[in-house]
């Protein structure tokens, strides 16, 4: 399933790739945004912001909070469309990328919407291969509710399935009651693997000083997914619990910001991982996760 070749680079998902440090979905953009501060094709690769068929503006600002366990967004799946993701952003990683890969995160509020985006992108060289995003917790329609349905979950997968034979990877919420027993059941309908985790749901409060009344939700979609520090072991169980039960790769994630998280993830089984809210607070993490890679003994 995953093996790791004499130079230690490693394949996965009927690939190469030459270390096992990703950038997570969302927190990187296309790769553009970060291409003066990152020199991305070192990276393992790259997992691209949601893409849905049309633009979608996002939530209400404020997206973002920060707190002592890393923090919360509810950005929304603001994305510019496949239109522009398909005539500006992956030509643009083309030209650029020759080592990492980059997987497309396909996000919707109808199981039609996943099959718009696949189809339109599976024949695109650079595409690896595809991040289903089935549980996103800040959105209306879609997102978390397509992963945690087991039929409609299967309904997903076997219509993505159908749309191409590149990669398909499931992304799951670290909310379902069994994530093997979810796993398993995408596996049967033709899921190749999954990324775990997707952020936990949570909300905080801003309270007014003069009046401990008075309060209000810190971001403007009034609640939103945890990121950060706080889900590292989350992410590590769910992994080790999907590996075991699936045999499937896993891409870890969740709370990775040293290389010793990073074997957090190794060790419960994962064949690769991405690196998120640590990135956002310091574009440098990937890559220096990238040269303890290399150091390792
Ligand atoms: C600002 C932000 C935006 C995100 N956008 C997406 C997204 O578009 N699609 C998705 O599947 N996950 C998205 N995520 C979740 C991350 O890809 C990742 O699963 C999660 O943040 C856990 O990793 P971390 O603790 O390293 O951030 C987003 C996370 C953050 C913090």
């Amino acid at each position: 399933m995953t093996t790791a070749t004499p130079l230690g680079a490693l394949s996965v998902f009927g690939t190469t790739f030459q270390n096992p440090i990703l950038l997570a979905a969302g927190t990187a953009g296309f790769g553009r945004e970060l291409a003066r501060v990152v020199d991305l094709d070192r990276l393992g690769g790259l997992i691209t912001k949601a893409v849905s068929p049309e633009p979608r503006s996002g939530n209400a600002a404020p997206r973002v909070a920060e707190f002592w366990g890393g923090m919360l967004n509810a950005i929304g799946l603001a994305n510019p469309g496949l239109d522009h993701v398909a005539n500006v952003e992956l030509p643009w990683l083309a030209a650029h990328l020759r080592q990492a890969r980059v997987l497309v995160n396909v996000a919707g509020s109808a199981v039609e919407d996943y099959v718009t985006v696949i189809r339109r992108l599976a024949s695109v060289a650079v595409v690896t291969g595809f991040e289903l995003n089935v549980s996103c917790p800040n959105t209306e329609k879609g997102g978390e509710e397509f992963g945690a349905n087991p039929t409609v979950l299967a309904d997903l997968v076997r219509r993505c399935r159908s749309s191409t034979e590149k990669p398909l990877i499931v992304k799951l919420a670290p909310t379902l009651a069994d994530v093997a027993s979810t796993a398993a059941g995408a596996v049967d309908a033709g899921a190749d693997g999954f990324s775990l985790v997707n952020t936990f749901p949570g909300t905080l409060y801003r309270i007014s000083r003069s009046d401990r009344n008075q309060f209000e939700p810190r971001l403007g979609y009034g609640r939103g997914g945890v990121s950060g520090p706080a889900l590292l072991p989350v992410g590590v169980l769910a992994t080790r619990l999907v590996r075991e039960r699936t045999g499937k790769p896993v891409i870890g994630m969740g709370g990775i910001r040293t290389f010793d998280d990073v074997e957090q993830y190794l060790l419960a089984g994962a064949s690769l991982v991405a690196v998120g809210t640590a990135a956002l607070a310091d574009p440098r993490v990937p890559e220096r996760l990238v040269l303890a890679w290399g150091r390792r003994g």
